[in-house]
This record gives C-alpha cells, structure tokens and sequence, in this order.
C-alpha cells in the first residue's frame, strides 16, 4: 500500500525549537509513523534555511513569505520563511511578556499549511490528511474548511489552557469572514479562539491521553471549552504520546546502565550528588519542568520539610514564572544541603538528572500526557506523580495489591493537594528504605514500551479512517 502523505503543522519541533512536549511529539511521530509525514513549521532566526524553496507569497500578513522543503535530522522539514513575523530575537513566543503579533504569526502559519494542502507547493507534493497541533495551528482546519479545500484535517489539543485568543477587530485581519464569527464557529466570550476554531472545523480531534479525554469533558479542566468537547465527543480520541527511546536511553548516559545492570546507576547517583553538594540517606528526587501553575511547583514548600526531615533529597531544574523560582530559590536557600536548583533551560543537564536521580516528581494541576515521567520510566527513576490525565495513564500506584502483584511502577496521589504531595513522598522515602521493592519497581518501568510505535499505529488508523469517510 502506497504510503499516505501527511502535513503535520507545528510551532514546535525537536531538534531546532522546542519551549515544551509539543516540540517532542512533533519531532518524533514522523520518525515513528508509516507515513510519508512532513512538517510544516515558523523558520525562527537559529535555524538554517538550506534547501529548495517550493512556494512564494509577496504578502502573508503584511510580508513576503518562502516556504523551504529539507531533510535533516531524518525529518522532512517544510520551513516557513516570513521575516517579518519569525525573524526576531527572544523566545517562540515572547520575551518576556507574549508578541503582540502572535495570532497574526500563527495564522500566518495555519495558512500557509492550508496553501500546503491546497497542492500549491512547486513540487507537486500534496497531503492527504493536515495534522494541525494546539492553538498555533488551530487555524488551518478553519481554513480548509472555509475556503473549501478538500483535505481531511485533525486537530490535537496537547493543552487545552492555551487557546490562541484574539480581539475580534482582527477577524478580517486574520482572513476569518464575518460569517466565522458566531459561537458555532471562531468567537469565544466576546473573543476570537484558534484553538475553538480548529476543534469546531477540524474532521478529528485527539488529545494526548485517554484520560485527558475523558476530563476534558468537565469544566474543572475543560477551561471553558467543555461544551464543545462533549458536543464533539464522537470524534475525540486520546492517543497517548510514546518518547524518543533513542534520545532516551539510559545506555547513552554518562555512567551508562540498563535494567540488567542497574547498579551502574548508583555512579551516576554519586556524581550527581558531588556536583550539587548534596547530602542525605533517604531518595534523590529530581524535577525537570517548566515552571508554571499547572506543574504544581507550588505545593513543594508545604510538602518537602518532611521529605527532607526523613533524609530525602531534591535537584530541580526548571524556568519560568519569577514568583516560583523565587520560592524555589527559598527553600534551596534554606536547605542547602537537601535541595539544588538550577534555573535554566538545559536538555544536557536534564538528561544528568534523570541518570543519577531515584524518583521524578510531577505533581502537577493538569497534565495532558507528561513526557517526564516516562523519561522517569526509562531510566529506573521512578515517578511519583499527581492522579491527573496521562500521569494517571502512565503510572501504576504502588498500593498493597500492585505491590504484591509486581505491578506497581510508581506512586500516584491525588492532585492539587499538598498534603497529598506530602504523603506521597514519605511513601517514597519508605519504599527507598525497601531495596529489594525498589528495585523490582526501577526494572518493571524501564522495561516497558514507552516508544511511539503503538501509538502511531493509532494515529495512522485515524487518518485512515478519515480517508474512508470522505470517499463514501
Ligand atoms: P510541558 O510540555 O507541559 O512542559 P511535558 O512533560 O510534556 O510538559 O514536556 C516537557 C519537556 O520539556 C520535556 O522534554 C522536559 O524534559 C523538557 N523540559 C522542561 N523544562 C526543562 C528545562 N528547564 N530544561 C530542560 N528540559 C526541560
Ligand atoms: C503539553 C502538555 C503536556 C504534554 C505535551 C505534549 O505541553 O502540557 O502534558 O505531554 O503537551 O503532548
């Protein structure tokens, strides 16, 4: 079967730009999938624009604009050239407080994906399904749909909080006609959303757990949107996201290890421990996040006085909102040798962590899937997480019963709830205490398949199914 041609467009992409999972997800389902799968991305000013332009637009909200296919890294990369909306220095989104411009930056992007799809690019290539990712790409199944392009399109949401809003004197500016603008269409509380929009056009919408499906469905974590989600539910999936196993993998490590010889971990450990100038019996507990509300990096002050009282230990490694790296700052202050903290965003060092760390902590609000608990799986560091969304998909709690089964893979405790943070780690320092448990928990997680290819699976089966429907 000749392979189906995808257009995955993104904002995000592993290796060239990457503020969180989306860029991770982006970078390797192509790699994993049976499909010829390209995707579409900004051209942001570090990456190398090499390779042959396909398509030309003198004015692309307000600019010129290229779009240049290459293949690298064993991706096939369609960059989208527009100075006047990438071509700036700071972070994807901002620096420091958000572009004005970004609604205006991403729908220059969901159109150029629609232009994709619409068989503009001088090659001839044309997909067959457009796969459009989060709120800066929710505009091109609104696209293809108002300007009748006949290409089946999925939307996947991997947060619902961020929903693209714009004012609704931009509608023209965004190239929305005015029949857009009504609640079964674009506007949102008196606003325009480009993520509403590309749940209400797009033919398919997944999220990245079956869990996060299913919450998405309440208003606690449906942020506004559950309405729609319910209206549409017969077309909402949840595919969970697999990692990079090849990114990941405890046999690149510097003190390199698997699951037969896992006391080579105990050398990373120690290392880990020199650098940060950490002492104590207990577990070495590692956080690597963005850190924001959602991340639940607020219950740790509530939490950790007892963790470290019981001998346990924490490495952080995080950036984010300044309210929280001051109170981080706080604690690692005030228990200089149970916490380090470095502040930054550094893939090397995060990497370090999980090497030499025994547990992970992800104790967030809301998770859609969470990338880091799986890293945690990976490399024998296990994860104590918060029963919310793919966490809650991914770990199995170490109750009596998965205990004694050999099932139990982590610790799971309720979410938002310091107290239960608090609990949770001092079942972890247990455990820690419990060589023989702990060891079996460390090889059941790093022996499971946490790679992409069952889920790829999945996505290849939608698209296919979408296909079957269009020609009915
Ligand atoms: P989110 O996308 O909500 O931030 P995920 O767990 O899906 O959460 O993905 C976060 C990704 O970003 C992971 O690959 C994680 O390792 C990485 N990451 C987060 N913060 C940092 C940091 N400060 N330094 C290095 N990597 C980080
Ligand atoms: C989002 C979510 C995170 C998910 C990632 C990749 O950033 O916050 O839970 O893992 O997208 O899908």
């Amino acid at each position: 079967m000749a392979q189906l041609k995808i257009l995955s467009v993104a904002s995000e992409c592993v290796p060239w730009a990457k503020t969180g999972g989306l860029a991770d997800v982006v970078g390797a389902l192509p790699k994993s999938i049976s499909a010829d799968m390209r995707v579409l991305m900004p051209a942001y000013p570090s990456i190398d624009l090499q390779g042959r332009t396909l398509w030309r637009d003198p004015d692309l909200f307000g600019g010129p604009a290229r779009i240049v296919a290459s293949k690298r890294d064993g991706l096939s990369l369609l960059l989208l050239d527009a100075p006047h909306l990438f071509d700036r220095q700071g972070g994807l989104y901002g620096d420091g407080a958000d572009w004005p411009d970004n609604p205006l930056r991403f729908a220059a992007l969901s159109w150029a994906g629609a232009q994709v799809a619409a068989g503009q690019l001088s090659s001839g290539w044309t997909p067959q399904i457009v796969h459009a990712h989060d709120w800066q790409a929710g505009l091109t199944p609104a696209y293809l749909k108002l300007l009748d392009i006949p290409v089946k399109s999925v939307l996947t949401i991997h947060n619902i909080a961020f929903q693209g809003l714009a004012s609704r004197d931009q509608l023209a500016a965004l190239r929305l006609p005015e029949q857009a603008y009504t609640p079964q269409g674009v506007e949102y509380y008196g606003l325009i959303s480009t993520l509403k929009a590309g749940m209400v056009y797009a033919d398919a919408i997944t999220t990245v757990s079956p869990q996060y499906a299913l919450e998405l469905r309440s208003a606690e974590f449906g942020m506004g949107l559950e309405g729609l989600v319910q209206a549409r539910a017969q077309d909402m999936h949840g595919i969970l996201n697999g990692i990079d196993t090849q990114l990941w993998d405890p046999q690149n490590a510097e003190f390199a290890y698997s699951a037969a010889s896992l006391h080579k971990k105990k050398r990373a450990r120690e290392a880990l421990m020199a650098e940060c100038g950490l002492r104590g019996e207990g577990p070495l507990a590692i956080i690597v996040s963005r850190l924001t509300p959602q991340k639940g990096i607020d219950l740790l002050a509530h939490a950790l006085p007892d963790f470290f009282e019981a001998g346990g230990m924490l490495a952080v490694l995080g950036s984010g909102e300044p309210s929280l790296q001051q109170a981080l700052q706080q604690l690692a202050a005030q228990y200089p040798t149970q916490m380090s903290l470095r502040l930054g965003y550094d893939e090397a060092w995060s990497q370090r962590l999980f090497a030499g760390g025994d547990a992970v902590l992800v104790p967030s609000r809301f998770e859609p899937c969470g990338l880091t608990q799986l890293y945690g799986l990976r490399f024998g560091t296990v994860p104590v997480v918060a029963r919310t969304g793919g966490l809650a998909d991914t770990v199995v709690h170490a109750n009596h019963a998965a205990l004694s089964t050999g099932a139990a893979t982590g610790i799971v405790h309720e979410h938002s709830s310091g107290d239960a943070l608090r609990e949770a780690l001092l079942q972890l320092s247990a455990l820690y205490r419990d060589q023989p448990t702990w060891k079996a928990m460390q090889s059941r997680g790093m022996r499971q398949d946490l790679g992409w290819k069952a889920s790829s699976e999945q996505y290849l089966s939608l698209y296919r199914q979408l296909l079957r429907s269009q020609t009915l």
